[in-house]
This record gives structure tokens, C-alpha cells and sequence, in this order.
């Protein structure tokens, strides 16, 4: 069978980290990549046995599917590109950074009979999984408290500056808008104050969330606190039972009135399984080749961007923000 010619667009961190998965599987040739910086593509090319384009039209053209890990502003016009070319999409999180780009993207994705995959790796990790798991079979979650801490806004460079992040919270918070969903199922209202200190944006936000099934929800993010472990973390309640995530390390499980807790380490797992890179892009391919439903889809990255912009608005205008349900989005 012939290979999947995969190329990729923006060669620095985390297209390495996709580019070296890709490597593994015996479906792929990584057939073209590109960036705007000669030299980072050129490095790129070499450690990963690549040709390097020109420019984003000219990957289109080689591959059959993009990878698109440049920074946040710059997904959507690459994205557009490669649909309209009828070529499969990974886009790395966010979908975009504004509604208005998002429902575009969403939009000409879901016309298109190509596959379209978003980033949102946390899915897959299997603490996250397991925990999914857990809520299903076992822990019926009445409420729940999430938090993603940064100690900085530095690294990469443009991580602090909003006009290519979109705005901290579509950095890496998003990827607790996505987890919610993924857990908790769809918000119904949710209420954030933010208040501004380190960086030129709103850098710290506490917000209250209520979901369609009556559960509820408190989510913590600041960008400027440190790196103190664990940066993430996600604490379930149920029927006399604790339920909690430390980073992708760990999954504690406390279903007793003595205080005791089991807990389930994911520490000796090689970091990209850990942190759920192996199993979506595996996805990704196999959507391509077996024709399964990519399992992150465009409506849910432009339901993450929907949640990012309900919260910005509530700090805006302090009041409760009804996010649109995914039933009036999707198509
Ligand atoms: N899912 C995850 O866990 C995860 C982790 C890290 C980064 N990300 C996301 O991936 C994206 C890239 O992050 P990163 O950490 O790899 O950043 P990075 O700065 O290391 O790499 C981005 C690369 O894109 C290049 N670039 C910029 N504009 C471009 C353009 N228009 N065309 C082609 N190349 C361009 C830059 O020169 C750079 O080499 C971001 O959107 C980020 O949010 C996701």
C-alpha cells in the first residue's frame, strides 16, 4: 500500500515531537516540510530525513496530509489552504483564536470528505483517559475543580505576546476547555473574573462553571504563579470518592472515609505516550487510512475556542456568558 505523504508546516517544537511519532509508523513518509525561518527548517530537514519546500503551498502539493504546529494566529490560513486542496488536516490546538475564524474553519472542514484533526493531545493521555474511564463506569462526578498553572509566559518567545497567542487562555488553558468538555460534557454558563499583573493581558483567571447535566465546576489558571508540581491538575468528587490528576504523571483514586487512596503512576511511560502524542497521531493516520472518525474533531476545537471567548467576555463584562450549545453549531 502506498505510504501517507505527510508534510509539515512550522518546524520547531512540537512539529519535531510529531515528525519523530511519524517516523515510527511503517504508513508514513514524511514527505515536505516548511517555516518561515530557513535555517530552523533546514536543522528540521536534516535530523528528520525531509525535503524542504518553499513555501505552505508547495508542502500542500507534495502531501497528502499537513501538520500545521506554527504558532497560534498562523493555524487558520494554513488550514483553509489545505482543506481547500482537499488534503487531510492536523491542526495543532487552538482551531483559532476567534469565533469568527473558527466557525470558518469548522465550516469548510466539515464540507470537506478529508479528515480534519485537532491537537488537543490530553485526551489521549492515559491519565486523562483512564480518569474519562473511571466517570463512566464507576464515579458518578457531582462537581469538580480544575487548574493549569504557568510559571511564565517565555517560552517559545511569542508564548507572552497576545497577537500571536490570541490571548493567553488560547495557549495552553485550552487544553482544560477541552478536557472539561471531554469529561464533564457540554457548559451551559459559566462567570470569570480576571485580573492582569506580570504580562500587557489578563494573566489570571478564576472561573465558575455549570454544566447541561447540573454539574458544576471551578477552574483556576494563572500564567505568572511558578512552576511549582503539579502545574496541572484536575480534583473529581463523587459519592464519597476523590478522584485526582497530578500533570500527566498520576491518577489518585480515594473511594473510602479512612483517607486511603490507590494510586495509578503513568511515570515510567515514555513522554509522548504519556502525554497522548503516540495515540492521536496513530489516530490521525488511521482515520486516513481506515477511514475512522478522527476522534478530536474541528466542532470540537471550535468548542474549546467557543468556551476560551465566553470566558474572555464574562472578565469583559462581568455577567454569566451562555456559551452556544454544540447542537446550534454543528451542522
Ligand atoms: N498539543 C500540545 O501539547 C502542544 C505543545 C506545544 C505546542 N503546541 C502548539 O503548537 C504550535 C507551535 O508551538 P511550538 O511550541 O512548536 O512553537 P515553536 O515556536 O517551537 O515552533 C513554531 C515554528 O513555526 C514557525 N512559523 C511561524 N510562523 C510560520 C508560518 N506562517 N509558516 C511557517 N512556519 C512558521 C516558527 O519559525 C517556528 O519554527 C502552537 O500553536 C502551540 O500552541 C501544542
Amino acid at each position: 500500500m502506498a505510504k501517507v505523504k505527510v508534510g509539515i508546516i512550522g518546524t520547531g517544537y512540537i512539529g519535531g515531537v510529531h515528525a519523530g511519532l511519524l517516523a515510527r509508523d511503517e504508513r508514513v513518509q514524511l514527505a515536505a516540510v516548511y517555516d518561515v525561518n530557513r535555517e530552523c527548517a533546514e536543522k528540521f530537514a536534516r535530523a528528520h530525513d525531509a525535503q524542504i519546500s518553499d513555501g505552505p503551498a508547495e508542502v500542500i502539493e507534495r502531501c497528502d496530509a499537513v501538520y500545521i504546529t506554527t504558532p497560534n494566529t498562523q493555524h487558520v490560513a494554513a488550514s483553509l489552504a489545505v482543506i481547500e486542496a482537499g488534503k487531510h488536516v492536523f491542526c495543532e490546538k487552538p482551531l483559532a483564536t476567534n469565533i469568527s475564524d473558527a466557525e470558518t474553519v469548522y465550516a469548510k472542514a466539515s464540507k470537506s470528505k478529508s479528515v480534519f484533526q485537532v491537537g488537543h493531545n490530553r485526551r489521549f493521555a492515559p491519565v486523562y483517559a483512564t480518569l474519562k474511564q473511571l466517570l463512566s463506569d464507576k464515579y458518578t462526578p457531582h462537581s469538580a475543580h480544575v487548574k493549569m498553572n504557568r510559571g511564565e509566559l517565555l517560552n517559545p518567545v511569542w508564548t507572552g505576546d497576545a497577537s500571536v497567542t490570541g490571548g493567553f487562555l488560547f495557549e495552553t488553558p485550552i487544553h482544560m476547555f477541552d478536557m472539561m468538555r471531554f469529561l464533564f460534557g457540554e457548559v451551559e454558563s459559566l462567570h470569570a473574573i480576571g485580573s492582569t499583573h506580570e504580562y500587557s493581558e489578563t494573566d489570571d483567571f478564576s472561573v465558575l462553571l455549570k454544566f447541561k447535566s447540573g454539574f458544576h465546576a471551578t477552574l483556576a489558571t494563572a500564567a505568572d504563579a511558578s512552576w511549582l508540581f503539579p502545574f496541572e491538575r484536575v480534583e473529581v468528587f463523587s459519592h464519597h470518592a476523590t478522584l485526582v490528576t497530578r500533570e500527566m504523571e498520576t491518577l489518585v483514586c480515594s473511594t473510602n472515609l479512612q483517607g486511603h487512596f490507590a494510586e495509578q503512576s503513568m511515570q515510567q511511560l515514555p513522554r509522548e505516550e504519556k502525554w497522548g502524542y503516540v495515540q492521536e497521531d496513530r489516530a490521525f493516520i488511521d482515520a486516513i487510512v481506515n477511514g475512522t472518525p478522527p476522534p478530536v474533531t474541528a466542532l470540537d476545537g471550535l468548542m474549546s475556542v467557543e468556551l476560551v471567548n465566553a470566558v474572555y467576555e464574562s472578565v469583559r463584562t462581568n455577567s454569566t456568558i451562555t456559551p452556544r450549545p454544540v447542537s446550534l453549531l454543528a451542522r
